[in-house]
């Protein structure tokens, strides 16, 4: 049961334009996520990832940051934040910050600082004006943007108004180096890290090769396998000289990286022992609901991470849609037994804001569209209550982005011990102080459509994910939490029988 706390943590992701509005202006803000703090503290979990927070002009909605130490004044004062970091504190509730180091804002200072021009990738056109390389942005088009001014371009793996750093340059390495520490003196308990994987770029600029048939399904859309401008070795070289600044700190502040592959094996070394303390694994959460493809992605990540490693398994985000529409199109039985699987791996589990009433992804009209690449349904405001406003903001504000439906809300769960939330409250409870979920993650044969695996010296978990209910036979023991709560402290002998998507926590 020892180790570091975010071994088996929770961390909550919290998109904070969507999570509570304190002043009525139809925008979450700090003071809203303060008010809700008592909410988590039910809940359990470890710590909040608070994304971005910081003044931004909002082309990637505060992923393109003009002031690393300030916060935005949608969401509120340098003050709210101490509130919030205080409150949080009382809780036992640790709060990460998003840092976004790949790119800035091009209104940040330093991109018009004549003095900083090689804290970002500038170069000469080829002699017939077109860009330097043929590297592509993620957000589409060119990843090169020319500035009339100084006949060169600059580099973007995003947007354009999101020029990259060169992380090749000492002076920008240091200001993170302070960056980081300006947040861990104020009592941040580390980071959530933007685009970890892809920092450092080729230093000669070489052309991208063509996209591979084996590339995800984005690389193929480019036309290109991003080789030489994400994913470079030397990434970790960074994350390494960050680790050392969060060692300075007592106790140690968390690096949490969003390590961007689809290929575990290239995940594995980002997960070195001085290096990050919890990569992203964006396998698992782009996986199918197939129990067949949910265990062979749990069992190459375990068997491929090195054993020093913590494995970290998320299933939504606020750039992918919700895993209660994405996997389950919203039946209540599959988000249960999602839950139940999810919140029993080895690991740290991050569950995104909403997640733990089961929230879906919400239809937005383009009229009411913010994000340029369709993100926006699994965005929009957290329902606390079935009220006009949701419980988000006040009745007759109109929320920055539509609500869905209300009838999935915190106020209505929490008052019914079979509803998903009471559900996800009890599975953090079981995997936090029960010591069923702590020993080595082992899959079991089971029936197709079955998920089942065993926690050494533990408890056995079996999910039925397919639509016809199946039998597990030579399963005995006592359901410690059943997603239907009806079968808690029900005696197996022998057969364990599963109706369609139902999952079962077992004392065996
Ligand atoms: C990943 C973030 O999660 C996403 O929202 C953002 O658009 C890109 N990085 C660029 O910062």
């Amino acid at each position: 049961m020892s180790g570091p706390w975010w071994d088996r943590a929770v961390i909550y992701q919290v998109y904070p334009r969507s999570y509570a509005d304190s002043n009525g202006d139809g925008i979450g803000d700090l003071p809203g996520i303060t008010s809700k703090l008592d909410h988590l503290a039910w809940l359990g979990v470890d710590a909040l990832w608070l994304s971005p927070t910081f003044p931004s002009p909002n082309a990637d909605w505060g992923y393109d940051v003009a002031d690393y130490r300030g916060v935005h004044p949608d969401l509120g004062s340098l003050a709210d934040m101490e509130q919030l970091l205080i409150e949080a504190e009382r809780r036992h509730i640790r709060v990460l910050l998003d840092l976004v180091p790949n790119h800035t804002s091009d209104e940040h200072p330093w991109f018009h600082d004549p003095a900083k021009r090689d804290w970002y990738v500038w170069r000469d056109p080829k002699p017939d004006g077109s860009p330097p390389n043929n590297w592509k942005s993620v957000f589409g088009g060119p990843a090169w943007t020319l500035d009339d001014r100084s006949g060169q371009y600059y580099l973007h793996n995003f947007l354009a108004k999101q020029p990259d750093l060169d992380w090749w340059n000492e002076d920008v390495r240091h200001a993170f180096d302070e960056i980081l520490r300006f947040w861990f003196d104020r009592g941040v308990a580390g980071f959530r890290i933007d685009v970890a994987h892809a920092l450092v770029k080729d230093r000669q600029l070489r052309d991208n090769p063509p996209a591979r048939p084996t590339d995800s399904p984005s690389w193929q859309r480019a036309g290109q396998w991003p080789k030489h401008n994400m994913g470079l070795p030397e990434a970790v070289d960074v994350h390494r000289r960050w680790r050392r600044v969060a060692e300075e700190y007592d106790p140690e502040r968390l690096l949490v990286g969003e390590t961007y592959t689809m290929e575990l094996e290239k995940l594995a070394t980002y997960a070195v022992p001085d290096g990050l303390q919890l990569c992203m694994n964006f396998v698992f959460l782009h996986a199918p609901f197939v129990a067949e493809q949910l265990a062979a992605v749990v069992g190459e990540t375990e068997r491929l991470l090195p054993a020093s490693a913590t494995p970290v398994w998320h299933a939504s985000s606020h750039d992918d849609p919700r895993f209660a529409t994405r996997w389950c199109n919203g039946d209540e039985a599959a988000i249960r037994c999602a839950l139940v699987a999810l919140l029993s791996l080895r690991g740290a589990c991050i569950l995104y804001q909403g997640d733990e009433i089961g929230m879906e992804a919400v239809d937005v009209p383009p009229e009411r569209e913010h994000d340029m690449v369709g993100r926006d349904p699994g965005r929009t405001p957290m329902v606390w209550s079935e009220e006009d406003g949701a419980g988000f903001t006040a009745p007759g504000v109109e929320p920055w982005l539509p609500l869905g439906d209300r009838s999935r809300n915190v106020g209505a769960q929490r008052a019914d011990p079979d509803s998903i939330l009471t559900l996800t409250r009890d599975l953090i409870v079981l995997r936090k102080h029960r010591g069923l979920l702590t020993g080595a993650y082992e899959r079991i044969e089971a029936p197709p459509g079955v998920w089942a695996f065993r926690r050494e010296g533990g408890a056995l978990v079996a999910a039925n994910l397919g639509e016809t209910a199946v039998v597990l036979e030579g399963v005995s023991g006592a359901i410690v939490i059943g997603s239907d709560r009806s079968r808690d402290d029900e005696v197996v002998e022998g057969p364990l029988e599963l109706g369609p998507r139902e999952a079962v926590v077992l004392a065996a």
